[in-house]
């Protein structure tokens, strides 16, 4: 598995990761990714999946970095406080690797909930401060509020289907140093499906020619797009140990700049909505 930086921070952290939303394969599949090197975790309070990254990392938390996210809905100070003890808990640890704020809420000033993050910090409670589902604006006007740590990530939907980001986050965040953290790296699985049973098959047969001329599948060729720009790593979500190994092996090769374009060609920016 290679390692990216984590914005400018000096940590490494594996280029793909697993995500554990809807996640229901219990301990072995985060394992397996934890012996294979896809050592970033993320889960979230809104999951309902901590504990079960917590029984996964037991015994060698110092090998993996979790990462988890306070809800929109819990961004007061004391709220994000309070929400971070609750996380921790059910972790069974004690710190946060990175802590995200999980959506922006324009109703609760983000000084306030940014001095939250960077006292958990203080704490040694939480190591890094990140953010997701933040556009460009509310990225820069978090950034804008930190006293004394930055914003090393902003999670966000990102994939061959989804690549909105290229237009104005993704520059921004690579200029500054933001790691993006694409979510949703294979569409939920659409990106997985032959041509012949997808709703879009001439897209799919584009992914299927690329797959072919590198012999990887088709999540390996999306994966391994999603994390072909500087400063992207990414977390597919997999409830079998047998699609964490491929999702995997997605990392330490690259596709060809005229494997790139045809494939951007075929997915252009906001084909979908
Ligand atoms: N910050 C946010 O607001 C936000 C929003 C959405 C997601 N996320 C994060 O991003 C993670 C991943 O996103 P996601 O779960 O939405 O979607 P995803 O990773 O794009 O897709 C997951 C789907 O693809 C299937 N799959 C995984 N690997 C496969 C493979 N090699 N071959 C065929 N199918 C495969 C999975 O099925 P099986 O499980 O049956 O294998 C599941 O149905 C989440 O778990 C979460 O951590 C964050």
């Amino acid at each position: 598995m290679q390692l990216r930086e984590l914005g400018k921070t000096g940590t490494t952290v594996a280029e793909i990761g697993v995500g554990v939303w809807r996640y229901g394969g219990g301990v072995e599949p985060l394992r397996q990714a934890i012996e294979l090197g896809a050592s970033l975790i993320d889960t979230a309070e809104a999951y309902g999946t901590e504990k079960v990254v917590g029984e996964a990392v037991s015994g060698i938390r110092d090998r993996v970095f979790v990462a988890t996210k306070v809800s929109g809905s819990h961004l007061s100070y004391d709220e994000v406080l309070k929400a971070a003890d609750a996380s921790l808990r059910r972790l069974d640890t004690g710190y946060i690797d990175l802590y995200q704020i999980h959506w922006p809420n324009s109703l609760v000033p983000i000084q306030e909930t940014m001095r939250a993050m960077e006292t958990l910090v203080d704490r040694g409670l939480v190591k890094y401060i990140g953010v997701s589902n933040f556009s460009t604006a509310e990225l820069r006007e978090a950034q804008a509020t930190m006293r004394k740590y930055p914003i090393v990530s902003n999670q966000v939907l990102y994939n061959l289907n989804r690549r909105q980001i290229e237009e104005e986050l993704l520059p921004y965040c690579q200029k500054n140093h933001v790691t993006i953290i694409a979510y949703t790296p294979l569409d939920s699985g659409q990106l997985t499906k032959a041509s012949a049973q997808s709703s879009r098959p001439d897209q799919m047969k584009v992914l299927e020619l690329v797959a072919a001329q590198v012999q990887k599948t088709l999540a390996q060729v999306a994966l391994n797009w999603c994390i072909s720009r500087p400063g992207v790593i990414t977390i597919p979500k997999s409830d079998r140990a047998a699609r964490v190994v491929e999702n995997c092996q997605a990392s330490g090769w690259l596709l060809s700049s005229a494997q790139m374009q045809l494939l951007e060609s075929a997915f252009p920016i906001g084909s979908r909505k």
